[in-house]
C-alpha cells in the first residue's frame, strides 16, 4: 500500500484548526483507497518564534523536503508584528518558498453560486460564474532582488531572467491548456525593463502552443479590468508582486476569499498547498472556522502533488455539494442560517464524501 509522507505547518491562530479539518477528510479519502497518510507535524510561523526563535526552523525545512506535499494553515498574528523584518513569521514564508523552490504560485478564484451574493460586483459582471487562475511567480522579482537602507533611504531590485520568466509561463500555458485556453500575461513594460524581457520571454513560450490565446495587459490596466469585467480571464501570468496585489483582488471578487485554496510548486511534482486566508487571531480557538479553503487545498494537492485526480474531483464535489444543501460556517452564512463549527462542516462535507 502506498503511503504518502505530508509536512503538516498548522502555524498560528486558526491555522491548526484548519489544518485538523482537512487531515480528517484525507484520512477518510485514504481508508476508502489503496493508499495511506504519514503526517509529521512542524513548527511554522509565530509558534516557531515562540518556540525556536525562528520563523521557519531548519527541521522544519528539512522535514518539508523529506515530504510528498506540505500542507500549511497560516502563518502570523499580531504578537509577532512588531519584530525585525528577519524575525517575522513573513520571512518565514519567504524563506521556504526560496528553500523548497516553490516557484509557481497558483491561485484560483472561483465563485461558489450559492454565495453569490457575497460577491461585490454587480451581478451582471459574473453571470456565469467567475472562474479565473492566477498564477504567480513566487521565488524571484523585487521579493527577491538585492535590497538594502541607509539613514535616509532604502532600495529593492526587480529582476527577472530568461529561465524564470520561461518556467513560470510554461506553467500557465500548460495549465490554460487543461482550461480555457487562455493567458493574459500581467506587466508594465511600458515602463519598467524587467517587464519587457518578462513579454519577449513569454511570447517565445507561446509560441509552443498555438492553441492558446495569449496577450498582454499592463498591471494597471489588469486591475481594472478585474472589476469591470472579470470574466475574460482565464488564466492570469504574472510576476511576484503583481500577483500577490491581483490575487488578493481576484479573490476578493468571488466573495468567498475565506474558501479559496493555493498551490505553491516546485519543478516536479512537490508542492506546498494552504488556504488563501490569514491566521484570523480574532476567532482561533474557537472552533468556528471555515475549513473549507484549506480542505480545497487537499484537492489541488491530490491533483498536482500525489496523482489523484479522481479524489481531488471528489473532494471538491462534497465541498461543493455541502454549500449547497446550504452547510455554513459564521463566515459565510446570513442572518438566520444555521451556523456550523470547523467540526461540523468537516463532517458534512466528509458525509457527502460517503453520499
Ligand atoms: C501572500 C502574502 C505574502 C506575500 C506575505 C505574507 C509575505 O501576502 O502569500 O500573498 O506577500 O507573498
Ligand atoms: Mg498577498
Amino acid at each position: 500500500m502506498k503511503t504518502y509522507k505530508i509536512a503538516v505547518l498548522g502555524g498560528d491562530g486558526i491555522g491548526p484548526e484548519v489544518v485538523e479539518g482537512a487531515i480528517n477528510i484525507m484520512e477518510h479519502v485514504a481508508s476508502k483507497n489503496n493508499f495511506s497518510f504519514e503526517f509529521n507535524h512542524y513548527l511554522a510561523g509565530g509558534c516557531a518564534i515562540d518556540e525556536k526563535n525562528d520563523p521557519m526552523p531548519q527541521e522544519t525545512i528539512d522535514g518539508c523536503k523529506a515530504s510528498d506535499a506540505v500542507l500549511l494553515g497560516a502563518v502570523g498574528g499580531e504578537k509577532w508584528d512588531t519584530l525585525p523584518g528577519k524575525m517575522r513569521p513573513e520571512s518565514g514564508l519567504l524563506r521556504i518558498r526560496a528553500e523548497l523552490g516553490l516557484f509557481a504560485n497558483l491561485r484560483p478564484a472561483q465563485l461558489f453560486k450559492e454565495l453569490a451574493d457575497a460577491c461585490p460586483l454587480k451581478s451582471e459582471l459574473t453571470e456565469g460564474g467567475l472562474d479565473i487562475l492566477v498564477i504567480r511567480e513566487l521565488t524571484g522579482g523585487i521579493y527577491f532582488g538585492e535590497k538594502d537602507r541607509n539613514e535616509t533611504s532604502g532600495y529593492d531590485t526587480l529582476k527577472y531572467s530568461d529561465y524564470e520568466i520561461r518556467r513560470i509561463a510554461k506553467v500557465a500555458f500548460e495549465t490554460a491548456m487543461k482550461r480555457n485556453k487562455n493567458v493574459v500575461s500581467v506587466d508594465k513594460a511600458n515602463v519598467l525593463e524587467s517587464s519587457r524581457v518578462w513579454r519577449e520571454y513569454v511570447a517565445e513560450v507561446a509560441k509552443e502552443y498555438p492553441e492558446v490565446t495569449q496577450t498582454n495587459m499592463y498591471v494597471d490596466n489588469a486591475a481594472m479590468q478585474l472589476v469591470r469585467y472579470p470574466n475574460q480571464f482565464d488564466v492570469i501570468v504574472t510576476g511576484n508582486m503583481f500577483g500577490d496585489i491581483l490575487s488578493d483582488e481576484a479573490a476578493m471578487i468571488t466573495g468567498s476569499i475565506g474558501m479559496l485554496p493555493s498551490a505553491s510548486l516546485a519543478e516536479g511534482k512537490f508542492g506546498l498547498y494552504e488556504p488563501v486566508h490569514g491566521s484570523a487571531p480574532d476567532i482561533a480557538g474557537q472552533g468556528i472556522a471555515n475549513p473549507i479553503a484549506t480542505i480545497m487545498s487537499v484537492a489541488m494537492m491530490f491533483r498536482y502533488s500525489l496523482d489523484l485526480p479522481k479524489q481531488a474531483d471528489e473532494i471538491e464535489s462534497a465541498v461543493a455539494k455541502a454549500v449547497a444543501q446550504g452547510a455554513r460556517t459564521k463566515d459565510i452564512a446570513v442572518e438566520g442560517e444555521k451556523v456550523l463549527s470547523t467540526k461540523e462542516m468537516t463532517q458534512c462535507i466528509i458525509d457527502n464524501l460517503e453520499a
